[in-house]
């Protein structure tokens, strides 16, 4: 992944102008690191599929992490989770303020559609990376998401609720990095089954999300933990053992379905995946 790394310090977006920190409000989370989950895996699939298509793909794997970090940065606010840390650094409005977070969100939100309109690939591939990412990212899928995490705090879901509402907040948006995948190689035929291992692979890195954000501290997770005892998390609705309990069934089943894909694909997604299927353990 350190060529996207490049790519994206290369690619961040430029808006000189007479604000003292306009634009660097817009870079900070960016680069302020992250692990490229959906970055790696839409990546992941154009190398099995068409590895010459890998540079262009830069472009909305970039995209990707884009909206992503946008989400990050409404997500830390203090009407919503109210955190101060994030990607090892203190989260945009406390470094500036809750203005400079919002827009810079807001713009982050835009830029990547942007970005995918002006990537390298044919008018009909764009149309479908836009439909892809605006529908996993946008009213049906993360915002909603975010919308039922935050109007239920502190009121009990039932558990088929609590998995609704993280297959949307985080699920929708592995299972889009996964699609654009399929769409940029051409092979919309894949595009549903890897759609719908990417709605178990989120859930499941959601359930770690919501262990992790008990297991871990602040130093190991670069971020704020201990944070979701008013949320429906995992943990709070079921507690820390059965929680394990259901990360381990998902992780069982993400990585059977893995076991089912053809060589190409097992050998370019499995680096990233082993890496992540199991860290609820550590
Ligand atoms: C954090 O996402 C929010 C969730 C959807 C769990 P990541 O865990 O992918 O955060 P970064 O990108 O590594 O910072
Ligand atoms: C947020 O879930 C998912 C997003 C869409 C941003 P969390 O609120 O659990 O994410 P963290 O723990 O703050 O990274
Ligand atoms: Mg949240
Ligand atoms: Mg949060
Ligand atoms: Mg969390």
């Amino acid at each position: 992944m350190e060529h996207f790394e490049a790519f994206l310090a290369a690619h961040l977006p430029v808006a000189a102008s007479f604000h003292p920190h306009y634009e660097n409000s817009l870079h900070q989370m960016l680069l302020g690191g992250g692990k490229r989950f959906r970055p790696a895996l839409l990546l992941g699939v154009v190398r099995a599929y068409n590895p010459l298509l890998a540079q262009s793909a830069y472009h909305a794997a970039l995209a990707i992490e884009m909206l992503h970090t946008y989400s990050l940065i409404h997500d830390d606010l203090p009407a919503m989770d109210n955190a101060d840390l994030r990607r090892g650094m203190p989260t945009l409005h406390k470094t500036y303020d809750e203005v400079s977070a919002i827009l810079a969100g807001d713009a982050l939100n835009t830029y990547a559609f942007e970005v995918l309109s002006n990537a390298p690939f044919s008018d009909r591939v764009i149309v479908k990376l836009v439909r892809s990412l605006s529908y996993n990212g946008g009213v049906e899928g993360m915002v909603l998401g975010q919308a039922i995490d935050c109007y239920f705090e502190n009121q009990r879901l039932e558990l088929d609720q609590v998995k609704m509402l993280h297959i949307h907040k985080t699920g929708k948006l592995i299972a889009a990095a996964l699609q654009m995948g399929a769409f940029i190689v051409g092979r919309d035929d894949l595009a549903q089954e890897l759609y719908d291992f990417g709605i178990d692979l989120g859930l499941l890195f959601q359930i770690q999300d919501d262990i992790l954000d008990i297991t871990q501290d602040e130093s190991q997770a670069g971020k704020t933990t201990k944070n979701d005892e008013a949320k429906n998390s995992f943990v709070t609705l079921l507690g820390y053992e059965r929680a394990m309990e259901e990360a381990n069934t998902l992780a069982e089943k993400v990585t059977r379905q893995m076991e089912s894909f053809d060589e190409n694909l097992q050998r370019e997604l499995s680096p990233t995946l082993n890496h992540y299927i199991n860290r609820h353990k550590d």
